[in-house]
Order: structure tokens, then sequence, then C-alpha cells
């Protein structure tokens, strides 16, 4: 059998990776952050490689780590978000512009509102297309941040991981909890717990395909309504405000908010808020996590995201490393 290879991959969902492919993925993340920290250049392993990159929602850290992984392997990102092109007036097809960046560039990253805008991408294209988050995942935040988990801890195996809804009036979509469910499922004797109101809970399809791959792996994933409940010796707590798929589409037409649940009746929903009560109930050790942008003093206190439990800018540097690792296996020679 050939050594494992992600050449010329898409990255759609975090349900298409073994954990063979998460591990390699992972592993050379470490070691191209290993390689900064020496002083090694990595500028030959996309040198004269293109990225075309749209974004159809604002971003800050994916913009930049996208940007800044391109030009620290050698290659180009040009942001094309924003009324540049055509198909943003409505002028040409989604899938002409598609046919073009083809011929154009050698990879094409995308933040779109539809999952399905960005697989007909993937149909269309030859080049891989990669999710830079949609209303239904967000892989490479969830990458970074099992990443970051195992740099803290040394091991993801018996390890407690919950990722709880939080309260926050904007209405982010789901991705990042599609995305964790479906990479903490492969994870041998992870303990993944997600902690959100009855309902935020994701689709029943989203559920079962977890369970699924964790029946295989031995992962344990479990879905409860109460952050306190949740919170008990964990080793991580990492909080997430989001709706579901068609409430997010809903909320754009609101400025980001949707009539949803905790828009309409919001003082059910602020004790969905992590502070020092939260964390008191994890392990001593536990580290707290926010994917960011937050919303300080309604996700979480300002005490504990910026207190000594909480490992923030290590996940959003973290985003750098995994996309770099992700460019490096899908395009490097
Ligand atoms: N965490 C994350 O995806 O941040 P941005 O929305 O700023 O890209």
């Amino acid at each position: 059998m050939g050594a494992l290879s992600l050449q010329g991959r898409d990255v759609l969902s975090l349900a298409d990776f073994s954990l063979e492919e998460i591990d390699l993925i992972l592993n050379t993340s470490l070691e191209l952050k290993r390689g900064v920290a020496r002083g090694e250049f990595q500028d030959h392993i996309l040198r004269g490689k293109g990225a075309a990159m749209i974004f159809e929602t604002p971003s800050s850290r994916t913009r930049m780590s996208f940007w800044r992984a391109m030009q620290q392997l050698g290659g180009d990102a040009q942001d094309l978000s924003g009324g540049k092109i055509w198909s943003d007036a409505g002028v040409e097809s989604w899938g002409d512009t598609v046919r073009v960046m083809d011929r154009y560039f050698d990879v094409i990253i995308a933040r779109l509102l539809a999952q399905a805008t960005l697989e007909e991408a993937a149909r269309i294209a030859q080049i891989p297309v990669l999710n830079a988050s949609t209303d239904f995942e967000h892989p490479f935040q969830a990458l970074a941040d099992f990443q970051t988990a195992l740099e803290k801890k040394g091991r993801l195996d018996n390890v407690k991981y919950v990722l709880t809804w939080a309260y926050h009036e904007y209405n982010p979509p789901m991705g990042l909890v599609t995305s964790s469910l479906y990479l903490a499922s492969r994870i041998p004797r992870i303990q993944f717990v997600l902690a959100c109101p009855e309902e935020y809970t994701p689709p029943q399809d989203i559920i079962d395909r977890a369970k699924g791959f964790a029946a295989e792996s031995g992962a344990q994933v479990e879905i409860v309504h109460e952050m306190k409940k949740a919170a008990q010796d964990a080793d991580f707590i990492n909080a997430y405000s989001y709706v579901m798929p068609a409430d997010f589409r809903a909320g754009l037409q609101h400025n980001w908010q949707a009539p949803v649940p905790h828009n309409q009746n919001p003082e059910r929903f602020r004790k969905w808020i992590v502070n020092d009560e939260i964390m008191a109930l994890a392990k001593p050790s536990a580290k707290f996590m926010h994917c960011m942008p937050a919303a300080v003093g309604h996700e979480v206190t300002a005490e504990v995201i910026y207190g000594p439990q909480s490992v923030i800018q290590d996940e959003a540097e973290n985003r750098l490393h995994v996309q770099k690792a992700v460019l490096t296996l899908l395009l490097g020679a």
C-alpha cells in the first residue's frame, strides 16, 4: 500500500477524512510550526502556486491566516471578495466564475453562506476547493482547536473536551459544531460533550453520522442541555454561539440577528455564559477555548477569556499552521 496522500483533495467536510488523514494533517502542522520556531524558511513548498479567496461574510482570522499561509509557503493569495467580481453583482453565475478560477489558480478557498454553493464549486473545479466556513461546517477551525488541545494536554485520548453553546445576540453558523463532532468522533477514547439548549441541538443526521464514527473509533460523544453538567471535570471548555443553518441564512436579512429562540426570549438563555463558576467545575488544569470573535460579557466573562486558563491566542495561531499543513499536503510537490 502506498504512503497516505492528500494530493488534490477538496476539504468540504471533516466527515470525509479518516483518523489517519487527520493525524497526518495535525502532525504536518506541528512539524511546520516547529520549523518556523527553528527559523526555517518554508517558501519553497508552494512557490508559484496561487489561491483564489472568496468570503461572502466578514472574516478576520480566516482571511489573514490563509493569506499568511500561502505567503509563508512561497505562494500567492488573491482576495476576490467585496464586489470585485461579476458573480457578486449577479451578472455572472457562480459556476462560470469557478470555471475561470480553475484555469488561473491552484486552489479555491471559500467562505460561503451555503455548503451547497461550496459543493457546487467542488463539482465544477478540477483544483481543490477548501471550506473556509459555511452554514454547516468550519473544518479548519476544528482542526486548529484540536491541535491546540493536543499541544496543551499532550494527547487526546481520555481527554474531556466540551463544546458549549453560549449566549450571543448575533447569530453565526453552526459550522464549528458539525466539524468538531465529525473530528472528535474519530478519536479513540476522547470524551466529547456538546452542551446546548434543546433548541440548538444539531440536526439528527449529523449526530447519527458522528455517533456512527464513534462506534467504530471508541470515542464517547454526548449531547447535554446544561452547561454545568457538561463542565464537570472537563479538560477543555470551548464556547461557541451558533444558530441552525436556515436561521443563520435568515439572520443575515436581520443584520445577523435571526428571530430565533434566544433573541425572542433572551432571559432564558443568558445563563449560557462561561464564567469562573463554570471553570471551577472543570479540572484545575482546564483550558478555556474560543474561536473568536468573542462576545465578551455574553458568551464568556472577561475574567475567563483574558485569564490564565484561556488559550484563545494559541487557537488563532494554530489556524495558520493547520492551513499551511493542508495546503502543503494538497498542493506541495
Ligand atoms: N474563527 C474564525 O473563523 O474567525 P473569522 O470569522 O474572523 O475568520
